[in-house]
């Protein structure tokens, strides 16, 4: 399906989102550049927009199992002159040693996972103590705006979706997917159950998506 709707994926991202989705890797590469990590791993990178956003000091690395994706990524780090190692690979099954990474980064790819609990516990595997892992997601609207905000996921994005990508599929599931993902409030309480501390869930416009952080138990007590 991913590879179905790559060639349009950056354009549905911008319309659907009305822009939002910009500001949102926005907030996660701020994320990124406090913790200063050594190395970070961006899995489900899709075409790259979130690692291509780190600054440019911060080594990264970046993955995902849809190889037009990739492909889409690494033209658009070469336009950027921007060095980016991608692999292709399932981020349930990671080909990584443990304790390998200082930060693990993810945007709108858990909500995909053949199995959540098992997806973030591998992220958290290679995950070094005192890491951060974070991860951007859609979530569930609230506030005043909730109807709104609830009404245009629902429905916009099937019919524009379907329009532009050509894909009849792909934009009736977001919704769906989206509709059956856990809460903020659960997805906090997974990844304190996964041994993550410090856990926290910022809401982005009116809760369309939250960034939730989390850091694998560090057996020294440092943080970065
Ligand atoms: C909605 S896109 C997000 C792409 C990108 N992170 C962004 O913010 O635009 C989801 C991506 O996750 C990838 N993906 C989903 N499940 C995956 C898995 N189990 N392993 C690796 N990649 C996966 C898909 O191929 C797709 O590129």
């Amino acid at each position: 399906m991913f590879g179905r709707i790559a060639h349009r994926y950056d354009l549905l991202n911008r319309v659907l989102s009305l822009g939002q989705d910009v500001l949102w890797r926005r907030v996660m590469a701020r994320r990124v550049r406090r913790a200063r990590p050594g190395l970070v791993l961006d899995v489900c990178t899709g075409t790259g927009d979130v690692a291509l956003g780190f600054p440019r000091e911060i080594p990264a690395m970046a993955s995902d199992f849809c190889v037009p994706m990739l492909a889409l990524a690494s033209r658009k780090a070469r336009e950027k002159g921007r060095r980016l190692p991608l692999f292709a690979g399932d981020a349930l099954r990671l080909p990584l040693s443990e304790n390998a990474v200082d930060m693990v980064t993810v945007a709108f790819g858990v909500r995909n996972f053949e199995s959540l609990e098992h997806g973030l516990a591998e992220l958290v595997r290679v995950l070094r103590p005192g890491g951060w892992l974070v991860i951007l997601e859609f979530s569930h609207p609230h506030g005043p705006l909730a109807p709104v905000l609830g009404w245009w996921t629902r429905t916009v994005p099937p019919r524009l979706g379907r329009w532009l990508s050509g894909d009849p599929e792909a934009y009736t599931y977001l919704p769906a997917s989206v509709e059956s993902f856990p809460d903020a409030g659960a997805m906090s309480a997974l990844l304190a159950r996964l041994g993550l501390t410090d856990v926290r869930a910022s809401a982005q416009t009116g809760g369309v998506a939250t960034l939730y952080e989390g850091r694998k138990a560090d057996r020294t007590g440092g943080e970065r």
